[in-house]
């Protein structure tokens, strides 16, 4: 087979390829058809998804025995469970009977059980079925050997994170070089609240990519995040790895006005700066000194993706009589960011679909969107052509 051929399984000419491959300084970005086609989107699911350590919830949305967490992963039914011994599991979230989803959204199991909304065949914490109703006639049925799939599963500060792959490495490890960045924040010690979310018309990387770099923000943020965190001083980590970080430096290194009380012993630095990082494919958050924000991804499909803004709050503030004026507060803080980031994307999301676009260059502020692109390149490609 030709190097030609394997490279096709893309369906993308070689030299667009190649041309992501190139340094920074010489690269061109994707071709348009990794946003726009179906057949892409299709072996996304099968490299990528299928492979790659996906944020299911944060252990703050499970916080008791019996708590439960379910979604839909790009087509696959999970959900995290708080077990009776303390241990989150990620299971299955499809009745091993006639293939019903279990929960939906999130709650507590009333009894430490799992009851099927079908025909109720009842579950465990742990997966393991307790009873099948009226299946006493049946032969060769032994109710003990049924148990829902249990995934492997990763708890990084706070993020329950699932991979379909046994033989992925992991996570931790692979992503070990974010820990300075990240691990002073103490995500493990917040719980999330969601603010919103919203069903975006466009393929998940655009999104993803725009969150990924800060080269718009003089033009899409002029007044709501440059004025005070200039792009040409943020500063973007050289990394390798299945992650992505920058930081966006108040212009004159002041500390940088909080919602909440700054996250103690943060090191003097993270007082004046924005930290923004990826867990590709699709953990995003940036944060300041108190209130990380979280953007989580429900993809659906090569054009449509569901994007949840959560925020994570100093613990005991979910129950504080002043959440809901403090939420607001914040809402009204970021939510103009964000419809000005929704603003450009829609038009990329139309755009991609162009007969006419070409692959355009990288500015040397995208040095994260070229790292992103060369990771999904390393995914997508067969081993040979990598
Ligand atoms: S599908 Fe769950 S009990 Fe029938
Ligand atoms: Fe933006």
């Amino acid at each position: 087979m030709s190097t030609l051929t394997q490279l096709n399984d893309l369906g993308m000419p070689d030299e667009q390829i190649a041309a992501v491959r190139l340094p920074l300084e010489q690269a061109s970005v994707l071709p348009p058809q990794a946003y726009s086609d179906p057949a892409i989107f299709k072996l996304e699911r099968e490299r990528i998804f299928a492979r790659s350590w996906m944020p299911v919830c944060h252990v703050s949305q499970i916080p008791e025995p019996g708590n439960y967490f379910a979604r839909n992963l790009v087509g696959e039914p999970v959900m995290a469970m708080h077990g009776r011994d303390g241990v989150i599991r990620v299971m299955s979230n499809v009745c091993r009977h006639r293939n019903t989803t279990l929960a939906s959204g999130s709650g507590s199991c009333k009894g430490n059980r799992l009851s099927c909304p079908y025909h109720g065949w009842t579950y465990g914490l742990d997966g393991k079925l307790l009873a099948a109703p009226f299946m006493d006639q049946v032969e060769n049925f032994e109710r003990r050997d049924i148990q829902l799939p249990v995934f492997r599963s990763e708890i990084w500060h706070g993020f329950v994170f699932v991979n379909f792959d046994e033989q992925a490495p992991s996570l931790t490890a692979q992503i070990e070089g974010l820990e300075p960045d990240v691990a002073p924040y103490r995500f493990e010690d917040m719980e999330v609240v969601e603010l919103r979310r919203r069903v975006m018309p466009w393929n998940w990387k655009i999104s993803l990519e725009n969150f990924s770099e800060a080269y718009h923000q003089p033009w899409v943020h002029p007044d709501t995040a440059d004025h005070e965190f200039p792009a040409a001083m943020a500063e973007y980590a050289d990394v390798s790895g299945p992650y992505g970080v920058f930081h966006l430096n108040q212009k004159n290194s002041l500390a940088v006005p909080t919602f909440f009380t700054p996250v103690q012993g943060l090191p003097q630095k993270l007082l004046s700066t924005v930290t923004v990082f990826n867990v590709y494919p699709y953990l995003h958050a940036l944060t300041d000194a108190s209130t990380p924000l979280w953007l989580d991804f429900n993809i659906k499909s090569e054009v449509e993706h569901e994007l949840i803004w959560n925020v994570l709050l100093p613990k005991g503030t979910l129950k504080s009589d002043t959440l809901e004026t403090e939420l607001a507060k914040f809402r009204a803080f970021i939510e103009p960011i964000l419809g000005e980031d929704i603003s450009v994307c829609t038009g990329v999301g139309e755009a991609v679909h162009s007969r006419f676009v070409t692959p355009g260059r990288y500015s040397h502020m995208e040095k994260t969107v070229h790292q992103f692109h060369n990771w999904w390149l390393d995914q997508m490609l067969p081993p040979a052509s990598r």
